[in-house]
Formats: C-alpha cells, structure tokens, sequence
C-alpha cells in the first residue's frame, strides 16, 4: 500500500485522494504542503483496533506526526497515546485527548515532564533509574502513580541501525540481559509512591521481519517467568512496542497491521500458557503505520539543472526541512507528477530541496516524466516523521497541512509565516 485507500487518478487525469484534485489543491493552498486522507488514517487505525479486540489496548505513537485534528481522528477509533514530552503532552490535551489513555514515554523525562505526566493522570512510562529518584518528589505523599518499565529485550531487528532501540547497546530502557530489568522490577515493587501496572519493550521502526517480536516476546516472558518465581509479581500489562514498516516504495510488501497484532499476540498467549503465566493485556503503539501511509508530500518543481551525462537535477520548494529522512536514514521514497502520475517516464533525475546544504536531496536517480518548472510532484508515505521532524532550517517556515475528505479540505495546520519564525527572538 504505497497511495493512501481513496487514492485513485481522476477524469482530469490528476492525482486524487480523498475526493480532493491534489493538483487543484496544491494551486489553491501553495507548497510545500503535507495533505493526509483521513479515511486511510480512519482504515488504518481501525485494523489495529478490531485485530486487537477487547484483548488489549492500541496506543497511537504521537511522535509520528501529531495535530489536533489528527489526534480526534486517532481518538473517535478508540486509541489511545504515546507521548515523550511535556510538548506532546500539551498538544494532547489541547487537543481533547482522554487523558485515562495517554501513556508518557521517554529515556530522560525531567521533573517538569513527570510532573505534567503525574498532573495528567497518563501511565508513566519509566525508562531509567533517575526517574524513581524524581517520581519520589512528583508523587505526593499517600499516593501511588501508576507506572510500566520500559525493558530492553536485547533484539536486533532487520532495520537501520539509527531505528533500532531494543538491542544490549542503547539508551532506551532496562536491560534484560544485563540484570538491569530485574532490579528495576524490584526497585518499582518497594518504592512508596509507585503501582507497577506492567512492563514495556519497542524494539525499533520500520520492521517488517515480525520474527524480532516474537523473539523479544519471548525473551519478556522468560524474565515474567523468574519474576513470578522468585518474586511473586505478575504484571497487569505488557507492552510490545510499535515499529511496524510502512511501504515507501512500490518494492516494499510489509505486513499489515493485522498480521503485526495476531503474530505479537500469538507469542504472547503461547509463550505464556507454557510457562503458566497469567495473561497480561497487551498494549501496542503504532505510529509510522498508521500516520505514514495517510500522509503524502506536495512540492512545486522551480529550478532544473542538467549537467550532460552526469545527472539532471529537479528543485523543488521543500527538502529537508519538512523531510529530514533521506539523510538521517537513507530513506527512498518515489515520486509522482500530480497532473499525470501514469505519464511514461523520460529518464532519471534527482530530486532536490532548496535548503543550503548539498546533502538537501530528496530522492537520487528516479525515473520521472519530463519535468517543467511549476509542476506539481507528489511524494507518497510521507506521513510519519516528516513534519515531527521538521526544521525551520535556513528561516524556512514549515508547509500547511490539510485532511482530505470526501471533496472537502481541512487545514490541521496553517503554513507558517516569516513573523512565526522570529516570535520567540527578543529584539
Ligand atoms: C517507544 C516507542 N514506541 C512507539 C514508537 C512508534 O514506532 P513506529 O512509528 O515505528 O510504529 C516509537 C518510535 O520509535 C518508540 O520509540
């Protein structure tokens, strides 16, 4: 699934998602402009909710890409959140997130943060030693915060390295394998203002091998084994992480959020029934799966520089401050004409950004149309750590963003201004 679900080419010939002409809205809202189909975001939610049932709960990962608009979206299907800041946190509940299905995650929360976290009524999430040490202050006296570990299950998955998280050598969580988890699990159980509601793990992004997680749930359950054994405690939860792939390119076959939540949940149930161990609720938290696929990138194509027999390059009026991901992971991402996407291709061309930088290039060697200034491309799966990365690198203003439905366009998020760029400079 390359193209969000409405995405089909219209009787103009032009690129449609959500019944809105994407070459039509890009002239009426300008780009760089992010446009998401809230039936894909609506689709995709869903499936992780229905696999899952009355079993357990979906979290939806914020850090993804968050917007009020988005997170009711998120909400109406039933998810509840992950959120890693203070910021997220606010955006949240501006938002009208119920705060009984926030979790607040994060491998160095400062007091501020745990005391919003606390403030909120949201699970915290502890990832490291410190925060027993900060909770002490955020939770008074007589009272117990609910909390869950955040455990490092020592997997690799098949992914880039920079998205990797559960493996001995990271900065997320307790390690299993070093005997770090267990004394946590033991420090959670003695400490005064705590209720350790379960046990957490996330071993990277964009997976799409789902063996890793039945090795790291397997490597969970055996802790949870000498946990009961030796210390009599069984948690009420346990949380196998996100990470899902996403398709980027036409080459890419992930498996579905369904095939995620039953192989997850399926390792669970029978690594638990051979050990004799109660069966926790199990807790996912998908991001990049669900906001990705919704998402796509609209750009207007300005400067064309050919260098014969070396390579031709295509500007286009964003880069890698609305999508750093080309050179923090070495994404590849395809693009399409928006005025006519199944127009034959007329040889390679590399698209770059208009950011100052020489590594501001968006895709290398793609087989595109031929390219004039003032068309539209449109990049798909651009919906998840785009614009939650984005920069105002260069005093670019970061794009608008829009939700498409049904014929009808929303703005989630305004473009930025030149004022917004200095309103918090003092002069
Ligand atoms: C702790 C945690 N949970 C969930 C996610 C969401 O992952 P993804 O967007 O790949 O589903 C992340 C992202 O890296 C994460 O760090």
């Amino acid at each position: 699934m390359l193209f969000p679900v409405t995405y089909r080419v219209n009787a103009a010939g032009h690129m449609e998602v959500g019944g809105c002409d994407l070459v039509e809205v890009a002239r009426r809202h300008g780009t760089p402009l992010y446009v998401y189909d809230e039936a894909t975001v609506r689709r995709r939610a869903s499936e992780y909710v229905a696999a899952m049932g009355s079993s357990g709960q979906v979290l939806y990962s914020a850090k993804a890409f968050a917007s009020p608009k988005f997170l009711r979206v998120v909400a109406e299907e039933g998810l509840g959140l992950d959120v890693v800041s203070a910021g997220e946190l606010h955006l949240a509940l501006k938002s009208g997130f119920p705060r009984d299905r926030i979790h607040f995650l994060g491998n160095n929360k400062s007091l501020d943060d745990l005391r919003s976290a606390y403030a909120a009524g949201a699970t915290i999430v502890i990832d490291g030693d410190h925060e027993f040490d900060l909770l002490r202050e955020v939770v008074p006296d007589g009272k117990r915060a609910p909390v869950v570990l955040r455990l490092s299950p020592g997997v690799k998955p098949d992914t880039h390295d920079h998205i990797s998280t559960g493996q001995l050598d990271s900065k997320f969580g307790f390690s299993i394998e070093s005997g770090a988890a267990r004394k946590a699990v033991e420090t959670a159980l003695a400490h005064p203002r705590l209720e350790l509601a379960g046990l957490h793990s996330h071993i990277g992004s964009q997976i799409f091998a789902l063996r890793a997680y039945e090795e790291a749930m397997d490597i969970m359950l055996g802790l949870l084994a000498e946990l009961r054994r030796e210390l009599g405690y069984e948690p009420r939860m346990l949380g196998a992480g996100g990470g899902l792939g996403i398709a980027y390119t036409h080459d890419d076959d992930p498996p579905t959020p369904r095939d995620f939540v039953e192989t997850v949940r399926q390792a669970m149930v029978a690594g638990c029934t051979r050990r004799e161990l109660k069966v926790p609720e199990l807790v996912v938290e998908p991001g990049r799966s669900i906001a990705g696929p919704a998402g796509m990138a609209l750009y207007t194509v300005g400067s064309i520089k050919d260098i014969p027999g070396v390579r031709r390059y295509v500007a286009v009026d964003g880069g890698m401050g609305d999508n750093i991901r080309p050179k923090l992971y070495g994404a590849r991402y395809e693009a399409f004409l928006a005025s006519d996407p199944d127009h034959a291709p007329d040889g390679k061309v590399t698209i770059a950004g208009k950011y100052c930088e020489s590594t501001d290039i968006l895709i290398t060697d793609i087989e595109m149309p031929a390219l004039r200034t003032g068309d539209v491309i449109a990049v798909p799966a651009a919906g998840a750590y785009c614009l939650a990365m984005a920069s105002n690198y260069n005093g670019m203003p970061r794009p608008e963003v829009l939700m498409l439905r049904d014929g009808e366009v929303e703005v989630m998020r305004r473009r930025e201004t030149l004022d917004d760029l200095v309103a918090a400079e003092v002069f």
